[in-house]
């Protein structure tokens, strides 16, 4: 079989500029007997395939599909398998709706709470994002369908996202901002990357050549297709130049003809058209032939259907549940009367607007579905004093609260962290009369919970996706032991947030001046309070730590910590691990996520815990030398989150040599500190003290320490000469080697 070079070799210079953008809004250019057309669409938490002529903003209607748990609350599970599994549940729906290409998964981070598009992503932690990118990413692949891991790069807020430049340093942009992208491409190999609407630092993702060729392919190995986010190419020459091969979507040939009249003008190399030409050939070559699936689309929904519910109780986070006289007011008593009061206990959010907005094949309520579990249960709306009365006589009260459709999209990013107004209003009218009540938050992205210490109990649902009505009947009632944990940060304040001076940025810049602390990070640098940290998350159960081990290797270390149930039911415990370097060279934030292991407990059973953490986790970004890992002692955390520790150890580490070359520039200090020019040195100081009476080295070195060692020798005039001091640092850098 030709390879896709040869097939290109053989298209005329029109035929190979046509590949390289949309027949149309989601398809890709077909050529007869050389490539067919193969559909891209959304994603990604589940399929939004639209007949005609579709848009990308989830306002046209979409064939019916299973609307899965969104990113948010995928992530809550920390659970890569389910992750997985979800994956290959799109796939094949894809497979059975003959799409090509799931748009999909975010993996941008979560800078700022504020962010409208924060359901669609993961989490503030890199390690976290990566992880479970990959395991969507090789879920879906897995199913024979292509996955598109967007939006590369730096996309972090919603306002002004097709201009703004994202303006961030390159340490934070490699440890953090790339971090992700860096895994799943390295680990997982998605078909395809999207590139962000966004700039950074000045230049459009589109046409970034040090992004899209020199990190991407170049220093990452990166060898399938790079296609625009929809309507993020400027410059389409620019763009293919930089490694851009796939407009998207289709402009009519507009952009094509550019292609053509720039190579017949000799502006543009035909070379750059075949590169790109060869990547949509394989690409559409990947795609499988009409497979051996048995299932029709239907039993595929149902069978979809049953597991987006198993999964979706997964991602519930427990986050408060303080016994009421003496008894946890979760999960529900059978006999109790219950009150489920707010609309979204009718009507659920369970998803987040725009793009990847899914038509659900069905769409559980918890009112529906908790009755259907649970003797008494009676509702209100928002009907404040039909509430009220219905708490008042009740047992317990639910109250469901959330972020309302409206005020979180993609296109657009929030102002406040704050619950509506009406919400809370309706929350104290219902506390004032009965104080036991839960409340069960849904939303994409994070919020301020003023109320949080006067009601007993708190469930984060999120956003669930079509079956969060049952998942959420499920953990009510303890049919399911809720596992989950925040993979996002609720802090206390808007401004105690790290991008809270910054964002959204002004006159078409936004600087990233927290660096390296996002999220957690900034929280535990600055120690702040927050609402519930981190990693956060309950569970109907308990679980006790012991025998923490750390064992070290050449590549790096596995931590092990004995877990036992030690409540009355089985339940999941996420050992979460997390890595520090005290003293480091570089700023760092106290401890980084650097690895997780879940175990599934019956009551009273033990197992050990076992995380594999690689010294290559360790590393951070020296600029101007780029990757390493610092020598030395590390510190390593245990815990239920960020800031639950349960376990503290220490582990060295045979890091590389950091040490820079010495030179007339290199400080006193930093000639002292090396074993073969120090000693001299500081002997040639002790003389030159000694000769005139001057204060003892320590109080002339101190103030020197600071000072090049060639500037000094050229103040002193005479004595000792540059080329001494050379020859002497020559010699010691020669020792090193
Ligand atoms: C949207 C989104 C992107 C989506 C694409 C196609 O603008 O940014 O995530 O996949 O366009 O709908």
């Amino acid at each position: 079989m030709p390879t896709p070079h040869e097939i290109v070799a053989r298209l005329t210079l029109e035929e190979k500029a046509s590949l390289l953008s949309g027949q149309d809004f989601w398809h890709t250019q077909a050529i007869e007997g050389v490539a067919e057309s193969v559909m891209l669409t959304d994603g990604p938490h589940g399929l939004r395939k639209q007949g005609g002529a579709g848009d990308h903003l989830g306002i046209g209607d979409s064939r019916p599909a299973t609307c899965f748990p969104p990113a948010v609350a995928l992530a809550a599970s920390f659970d890569v398998d389910l992750v997985h599994e979800v994956g290959a549940r799109i796939a094949a729906e894809a497979r059975a709706e003959d799409v090509a290409v799931v748009l999909g998964p975010g993996i941008n981070l979560k800078r700022s709470p504020l962010c409208g598009r924060n359901f669609e992503y993961f989490s503030e932690d890199p390690w976290l994002s990566g992880a479970m990118g990959r395991a969507w990413v090789e879920g879906v692949q897995s199913g024979g369908v292509g996955a598109s891991l967007k939006h590369f790069a730096v996309n972090n807020q919603e306002t002004d996202r097709l201009r703004v430049s994202a303006d961030v340093d390159e340490r934070p942009l490699r440890e953090l901002y790339l971090r992700a992208f860096e895994h799943v491409v390295t680990h997982a190999a998605p078909w395809t990357v999207m590139c962000s609407y966004n700039r950074i630092n000045g230049v459009h993702a589109s046409q970034n050549h040090w992004l899209l060729s020199t990190v991407l392919r170049e220093e990452w190995g990166y060898r399938g297709l790079v296609v625009s986010d929809w309507g993020a190419v400027k410059d389409r020459i620019a763009a293919l130049r930089a490694g851009l091969d796939l407009e998207m979507p289709g402009n009519g040939g507009v952009t094509d003809a550019e292609l053509v009249a720039a190579v017949a003008a000799g502006r543009l190399d035909e070379a750059e058209l075949d590169r790109a030409a060869a990547r949509v050939v394989e690409l559409v070559r990947r795609v499988p032939r009409p497979g051996t699936e048995t299932r029709s689309l239907s039993e595929i929904h149902a069978e979809n259907h049953a597991a987006a519910r198993e999964i979706a109780a997964r991602c519930v986070v427990l986050l408060r549940n303080e016994p009421v006289d003496d008894t946890p007011l979760l999960p529900l008593a059978p006999d109790q009367r219950v009150a489920l009061i707010g609309e979204f206990a009718r009507s659920p959010r369970y998803q987040g607007a725009g793009s990847s907005r899914i038509n659900p094949t069905r769409l559980e309520d918890a009112l529906s579905e908790l009755s259907a579990l649970h003797a008494d249960v009676g509702f209100a709306g928002d009907d404040l004093t039909e509430a009220v009365a219905l708490a008042r006589d009740a047992d317990v009260a639910v109250v469901f609260l959330g972020l309302p459709a409206e005020a979180e999209s993609e296109g657009f990013d929030r102002t406040t962290l704050a619950l509506p107004a009406d919400q809370i209003a309706l929350l104290e009218a219902v506390l004032a009369v009965q104080p036991r009540t839960v409340v069960v938050f849904s939303g994409g992205g994070v919020v301020t919970l003023p109320f949080a210490s006067r009601v007993p109990a708190i469930v984060g649902g999120f956003l669930l996706g079509q079956a969060s009505g049952g998942a959420l009947a499920d953990v009510l009632t303890g049919r399911v032991n809720p596992s989950g944990r925040l993979a996002e940060t609720m802090p206390l304040r808007l401004t105690d947030t790290p991008a809270y001076l910054d964002f959204p940025g002004e006159r078409g810049h936004i600087r990233y001046s927290e660096g390296v602390f996002v999220g957690y990070r900034w929280y535990d640098a600055r120690e702040l309070d927050v609402a519930f940290p981190f990693g956060h998350g309950l569970s109907y159960t308990t679980f006790d730590h012991d025998d923490l081990l750390v064992s070290g290797d050449p590549n790096g270390f596995t931590v092990k910590v004995l877990v036992t149930n030690t409540g009355t039911r089985s339940g999941r415990d996420v050992v979460q691990v997390y890595v520090g370097k005290p003293g480091s060279q570089l700023a760092r934030a106290p401890r980084e996520l650097a690895g997780v292991a879940i175990v599934d407990l019956e009551p009273g059973e033990s197992t050990v815990a076992e995380v594999r953490i690689p010294t290559s986790a360790l590393a951070a970004w020296f600029t101007g030398r780029g990757w390493a890992v610092e020598d030395g002692e590390y510190h390593v955390a245990v815990g239920s989150s960020s800031r639950d520790l349960y376990g503290h150890t220490h582990v060295s580490i045979a890091g590389d040599d950091l040490r820079e070359p010495l030179h007339l520039e290199s400080t006193i200090a930093e000639v002292l500190a090396d074993p073969v020019a120090g000693p001299l040195v500081a002997a040639g100081l002790a003389d030159a003290a000694g000769s005139d009476g001057a204060d003892d080295v320590e109080g002339v070195g101190q103030m020197m320490l600071s000072f090049p060692i060639g500037r000094v020798v050229k103040m002193a005039g005479g004595g000792v000469s540059l080329d001494d001091i050379q020859a002497l640092l020559d010699a010691a850098n020669a020792e090193r080697r």
